[in-house]
């Protein structure tokens, strides 16, 4: 594991940005497995603006890590409006080559095993880039006493609910529930970006690089990833 520590959220931003446009310059149609949050909207700014400068995103396939259950995609508070308001709707990324689970579906298992196949299908994440929850969550995996392994709905931890109702009109319109890749999903990325800011991430993150790997820790288990790279600004490494 690697673990970059920068001066702010720009820096982050700008440092993700290159990582990620480097994986493009690399294969041009490469798997990118996305995140959504506040942390990547600086990243995602930095692309559309390295987009401009002439990166090509026309080859290359997105999967992005979860969505909330039940919320439908032109749902403003809905991962796929993310998606399409702060990074789709500004480059080239065909809209057939977005992949984001659908909140709607009417099986949700057979959602979860069509979304991990079509994963499969493309042979893989060449680069899954996450944030982390304050609690240790990456996706929506929250922490369990087991790493559930495939894309699986979830039952979401009362402190995600609390800290997410801050983009919901109120905190009883947060979904309680979400499709999240699930660990050995990630895992199976051939490479991890992580990125965290804020002093409020501080504890998650000193679990994740010095902790013990443990599912009660989600992240932890990044210890093990062979290609993982954490970008931090100061705040959020206080502890290490
Ligand atoms: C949500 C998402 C995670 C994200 C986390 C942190 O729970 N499912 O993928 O990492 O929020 O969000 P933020 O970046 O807003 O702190």
């Amino acid at each position: 594991m690697r673990v970059y520590i920068v001066d702010d959220y720009e820096q982050m931003s700008v440092k993700a940005a290159l990582i990620v446009a480097g994986q493009i310059t690399m294969k041009a149609d490469s798997i990118l497995g996305l995140c959504t949050g506040s942390t990547p909207i600086g990243m995602y700014k930095e692309l559309v603006k390295l987009h401009q400068q002439g990166l090509d995103f026309s080859h290359v396939i997105t999967f992005n890590l979860d969505e909330y259950w039940g919320l439908s995609p032109d749902n403003v508070q809905s991962y796929h409006y993310f998606m399409h308001e702060n990074f789709f709707k500004h480059v080239n990324v065909k809209p057939e080559n977005i992949h984001i689970p659908n909140g709607l579906a009417e099986n949700v298992d057979d959602e979860c095993i069509r979304y991990e196949e079509a994963i499969k299908q493309a042979n893989g994440l060449d680069l899954q880039v996450l944030g982390i929850g304050r609690n240790g969550h990456i996706g929506f995996n929250e922490p369990s006493t087991v790493f559930i392994a495939e894309t699986h709905l979830v039952e979401l931890d009362a402190d995600t609910i609390n800290d997410n109702a801050r983009f919901f009109p109120s905190r009883e319109e947060v979904p309680t529930r979400a499709i999240t890749m699930g660990i050995k999903t990630i895992m199976q990325a051939k490479k991890i970006l992580l990125l965290a800011n804020g002093e409020g991430k501080a504890h998650a993150i000193k679990e994740a690089v010095t902790g013990e790997i443990n599912p009660g820790v989600p992240a932890s288990i990044l210890q093990l990833h062979p290609d993982c790279t954490f970008i931090i600004d100061k705040a959020a490494a206080k502890y290490l």
